[in-house]
């Protein structure tokens, strides 16, 4: 099969859709893979290494799209890549359907089959989405530890304390997979940490797995106990498919001592915190009531290289199982991958972005995988 990796266009994303590696794995099945230059250039891959791998190196972004019919990508298509794909093309790339009329409609016109990472589902859990809240989640404590520093804006102090000096003190609102990375390394650096969870099955799995980190059932009132004392307040709920809880308001946000640091990890789904708003790599934080806030609604794009590799190992078996063996017979072998099918033949094909645009609620959820 002919593979397109295009490079990544959307402002600030340094991700490709495959490794070198993966790429390797591919041309030795037979497939031809044709990578843009440069692709790989901010995960630090460069063209060579994909070239050492067997790929073709392409020019241009829209040849990519012209000579290839299977399509990996990270990020959804933009305006300008709408026009580039055609009823041939198989699409397989994250793309936050339900959060856009407008994209949906271009992949409808362009007949293409379009398959989101994001909506593969496996015994409840989403594994392509996954590592993005592993590496967002531990990057929480980094961000967290230097936004702490007085330079930084924060109250100058060091999350792992020091001989004679008692830690600093994080708190982590939900304990799913950003959480227990979160807490992870925050409790690696040293940091008396505190895990606030609805789920006792997961305060259980939490309890076993970070001995010295403490669990506690999440209500407003060990909230508020807790507020004047913590250095830094990482947010990481999710409620599957609604917006985030919102669990800190603005008043209780002032129980927070000057100088404390707030890292709302949730902000793609709203924040959990009343003062949230997004923000970019570029421009990472702002001050609200005192306390630093680092909103960065994708925080993974700040660690290309660990982000790319993450996602290929996910993704890598379903793109091999799609280029061996087309769509349809790929999703017999991994029943998974049907879950991911969004678009097809000019039609919404998932019932949860079918969902989110009843007005367009005509357009058929039959035929899932036609
Ligand atoms: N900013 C970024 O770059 C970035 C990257 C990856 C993920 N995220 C976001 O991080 C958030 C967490 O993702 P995840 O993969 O860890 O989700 P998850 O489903 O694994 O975990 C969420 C946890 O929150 C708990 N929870 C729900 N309501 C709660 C409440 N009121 N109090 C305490 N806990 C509560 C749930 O029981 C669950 O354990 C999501 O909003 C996700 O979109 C953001």
């Amino acid at each position: 099969m002919n593979i397109g990796i295009p490079k990544e266009i959307k402002p600030q994303e340094q991700r490709v859709g495959l490794t070198p590696a993966a790429v390797q794995q591919l041309t030795n099945q037979g497939h031809h893979l044709l990578v843009e230059t440069g692709a790989g250039l901010g995960s630090g891959f460069p063209d060579s290494a994909y070239e050492k791998a067997g790929a073709v190196i392409v020019a241009g972004h829209e040849d990519v799209f012209a000579k290839a019919e299977f399509i990996i990508k990270v990020k959804e298509p933009l305006r300008a890549e709408y026009g580039l794909l055609r009823p041939h093309h198989l699409l397989f790339t994250y793309l936050h359907l339900a959060a856009s009329w407008e994209l949906t409609e271009g992949l409808m016109r362009s007949g293409a089959t379009c398959v989101a990472y994001e909506t593969v589902e496996a015994k409840g859990k989403l594994p392509l989405l996954e590592p993005m809240s592993e590496i967002a989640g531990r990057m929480s404590a980094l961000v967290g530890a230097y936004h702490l520093g007085g330079p930084h804006g924060g109250g100058g102090v060091l999350l792992s304390g020091v001989p004679g000096v008692a830690p600093g003190k994080v708190v982590v609102l939900g304990g799913g997979t950003a959480g227990v990375n979160a807490a992870r390394m925050a409790a690696g650096l040293g940091a008396d940490v505190s895990i606030l969870e609805l789920d006792h099955e997961r305060m259980r799995f939490l309890d076993t797995t970070l001995p010295g980190v403490t669990t506690l059932y999440s209500t407003e009132s060990a909230l508020r106990q807790l507020l004047p004392d913590v250095d830094l307040l990482v947010g990481a709920v999710l409620v599957p498919g609604a917006r985030a809880p919102r669990l800190v308001t603005r008043e209780m946000l002032r129980l927070m001592k000057p100088g404390s640091v707030l890292v709302d990890i949730a902000v793609d789904q709203g924040g959990c915190v009343e003062t949230t708003r997004p923000t970019t790599h570029s421009s990472p934080t702002y001050v609200e009531e005192g306390v630093v806030h680092y909103c960065v609604a994708n925080m993974p794009g700040a660690y290309a290289r660990t982000a790319t590799e993450a996602l290929t190992n996910v993704t890598y078996k379903y793109a091999e199982a799609i280029a061996n063996l087309g769509l349809d017979k790929a999703c017999d072998k991994l029943p998974s991958l049907a879950s991911g099918l969004n678009v097809a033949n000019g039609k919404i094909v998932s019932p949860v972005v079918a969902e989110a645009f009843p007005q367009h609620s005509a357009h058929s959820l039959a035929g899932l995988r036609q």
